[in-house]
């Protein structure tokens, strides 16, 4: 447990392995034909303020639309969710979108956001005491994608409910995402769960929202080669790799690549790494649902798709699932 102030602690889950997870990741992702990194390891801190920057662009719309439907619709979400509910968020965002839902909700007892970057999820957690001095704050450390714990409800609250933003869910795979609903669905205890989730819509728009005119996204995408150079004293030439981002229809999703620019060797803790001129590391994929695609998704998982909000051009969705 990391003290933070006299009321504030983080719970510090013992799934939480960073040390050599990212080397781990590389030398297998790397290892294979098809060479491919799980996402998460684009968030260290640079990446972090990167994807930060991404939320700010112009073409990246679902943060600003997100965000609108819950101006709207809060009121709305926090009758679903009821009073005296404890809060549980995954993953600890900028605070701007938890602070819509609590100032709608009627006398919340607890909010426990989860976030694998502790420095992060502290720092954001601090911020939002100062304004809900209040409100039990209980920040945990954890790695949402992994099995891990909640400490037991406290006994003010009448339910917990969950709050999942920022479409996160579309960078699991279904089969993935299927088994982080479903772990959602025991830590809430028959709670219910509210969250983001990014539509299928005209691919020229998901294009342009994952090829920045800025560059962001490029960079963001290349960070993981950045830190790759740093953390674990790999010498890839970042700018030898294109950021390559396109929209696979059949599979709904956004797939994000490093293509390797010219034939180039890469060493990495002690091993060797040949690039064919045009050979790619597969970085992200962005699933995009319909909403009956993702109601079905969710029923998998034993949760009822009870209300979804959206906004007037259909690009994205905020579900309410309650437990089925
Ligand atoms: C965090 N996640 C929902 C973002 C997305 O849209 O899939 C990450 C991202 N990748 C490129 N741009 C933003």
């Amino acid at each position: 447990m990391t003290p933070l102030g006299p009321e504030l602690l983080a719970h510090e889950s013992d799934t939480v392995d960073d040390d050599g997870a990212f080397a781990r990741a590389m030398l297998a992702g790397l290892a294979g034909r098809l060479r491919r990194l799980p996402c998460k390891f684009f968030y260290d801190e640079a990446g972090s303020a990167l994807f930060d920057r991404i939320c700010e662009l112009p073409e990246y719309y679902p943060t600003r639309t997100e965000l609108a439907i819950l101006a709207a619709h809060a009121p709305a979400m926090a009758d679903r969710i009821g009073p005296a509910a404890e809060i549980v968020e995954f993953g600890a965002g900028s605070g701007k979108k938890i602070r819509l839902l609590l100032a709608a909700l009627e006398r919340p007892v607890a909010y426990l956001p989860i976030d694998i970057s502790g420095p992060h999820l502290l720092a954001a957690s601090a911020d939002l005491a100062k304004l809900y001095p209040n409100l039990c704050i209980e920040p945990i450390v954890a790695d949402y994608t992994r099995p891990f714990g909640l400490p037991p409800m406290k006994p003010a609250a009448r339910r917990r409910a969950g709050f999942f933003p920022g479409s996160t869910i579309g960078n699991f795979a279904p089969a993935e995402a299927t088994r982080f609903l479903r772990q959602a669905r025991g830590l809430l205890v028959g709670g219910g769960l509210l969250i983001g989730v990014d539509l299928v819509k005209d691919p020229a728009i998901l294009h342009a929202a994952y090829n920045d005119a800025a560059g962001v996204t490029a960079a963001f995408n290349r960070n993981v080669l950045v830190r790759a150079n740093a953390e674990l004293g790999a010498d890839f030439r970042p700018e030898r790799f294109a950021h390559y981002a396109h929209y696979n229809p059949a599979a709904q999703r956004i797939e994000m690549h490093l293509v390797s620019l010219e034939k180039q060797n890469v060493s990495l803790l002690g091993r060797c790494f040949e690039f064919a001129e045009g050979e790619a590391i597969h970085t992200e994929d962005s699933y995009k649902h319909t909403k009956l695609g993702f109601a079905t998704l969710a029923a998998t998982a034993g949760f009822r798709a009870d209300a979804v909000w959206s906004d007037s051009n259909g690009h994205f969705a905020v579900f309410w699932l309650e437990a089925a």
